[in-house]
């Protein structure tokens, strides 16, 4: 490993702890734009935050903040901005000296921010990867608080807010969240769980992805494999939900759901490895409507299949990769839905 990538591996680690470990979001936006300096080669950072309703603020070094206002000026002249951005460069006339690499943070209702890296002499043209990984850590650490505030108890309008804020990344993904809600309450009826326990595995699946938020379109909608730091993106998302989760009251019952919707009977999952009973039922859950629904519908990177067929690789896969217990349950009930059981059960009917 490169000595500039370890600096950024371990840069781009100190802030996403200080997110987990709920730092105030203006310390952390400040250590972006501080990254953004070292890691960019730039003479300075400077990150913009745009709440929904209070003043826009910008952080950097004291001399350069005055260029914040009119940077902002110039993203918002662009928009709408293309989705994925990637990195723009800028030169603004009432400062022609200094040149802006600048990666707009873009949710689907609008300009959340942007983080620049400042020039007195303009940089190589060369892609930017440690600039859009530092956007993508402001845009966690934005949506999160901006989440943290809209929401002070768990309740149905609270988990829609949180959900909403998760759809408005791409309208496929609102209909997975549904899909898999429908899915995950329905396995758990059907296997006799109480009111409470179906009501947390609803409110879990609504929101598993949620740490998904602040992940680059361009990875999260990439039609090829991913390489090797993409997929250490992708696979962050449910400590990145757990971080999210954790900083709102009474959500705290969702966290083990969310954290362990990816992980596998046999312990090759992720983010801990556990197997069996070690991971909780409504993750064992999750995890089979989850993979129904994703292998049911088309995504970039490969056409659905049928409900049989899906049902086949959980049927294959039970014992290995899902909950053997849970998975003819599941498999029944699918068939049943689509009026295949009969002919199944009762080949003299
Ligand atoms: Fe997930």
């Amino acid at each position: 490993m490169s000595e500039a990538f370890a600096r950024t591996l371990a840069l781009l680690h100190h802030i996403s702890s200080m997110v987990a470990d709920n730092h105030p979001l203006p310390a952390i936006l400040q250590a972006v734009s501080e990254a953004t300096q070292s890691l960019t080669q730039a003479s300075w950072g400077l990150v913009l935050n745009l709440p929904t309703v209070e003043a826009p603020e910008f952080y950097g070094p004291e001399r350069v903040l005055a260029l914040g206002p009119s940077l902002l000026r110039h993203l918002r002249q662009r928009l709408p901005l293309e989705s994925p951005p990637g990195v723009l460069q800028l030169a603004l006339p009432e400062d022609g000296s200094i040149c802006f690499l600048v990666v707009p943070l873009l949710s689907r209702e609008g300009l959340r921010g942007a983080v620049a890296a400042l020039y007195v002499t303009p940089p190589e043209p060369k892609p930017n990867l440690a600039l859009r990984l530092l956007g993508n850590q402001a845009l966690i650490a934005i949506e999160k608080f901006r989440l943290e505030s809209i929401v002070s108890q768990r309740d149905e309008g609270t988990i829609r807010a949180l959900a909403s804020a998760i759809d408005a990344r791409d309208p496929s993904t609102h209909r997975h969240s549904q899909a898999v809600t429908d899915l995950a309450v329905s396995l758990a009826q059907a296997i006799g769980l109480d009111e409470e326990a179906v009501s947390r595995i609803r409110y879990a699946a609504i929101l598993h992805d949620v740490g998904k938020i602040g992940i680059a379109e361009s990875i999260l909608f990439k039609p090829g494999p991913l390489t090797e730091v993409e997929r250490a993106v992708v696979e962050a998302h449910p400590l990145v939900g757990v971080s999210i989760l954790s900083g709102i009251p009474d959500m705290k019952e969702l966290i083990p759901l969310i954290r362990h919707h990816h992980e596998r009977y046999d312990g090759s999952g992720y983010p801990d490895g556990l197997r069996g009973d070690e991971i909780p039922l409504g993750a064992h859950i999750l995890a089979i409507a989850d993979s129904f629904d994703a292998m049911t519908n088309e995504r970039p990177y490969h056409q659905g299949l049928s409900i049989l067929e899906a049902c086949a690789i959980l049927e294959k896969e039970a014992g290995r990769l899902f909950d053997p217990e849970l998975v003819p349950i599941f498999c029944r009930m699918i068939r049943q839905r689509i009026g295949v059981i009969e002919t199944e059960d009762s080949p003299e009917s």
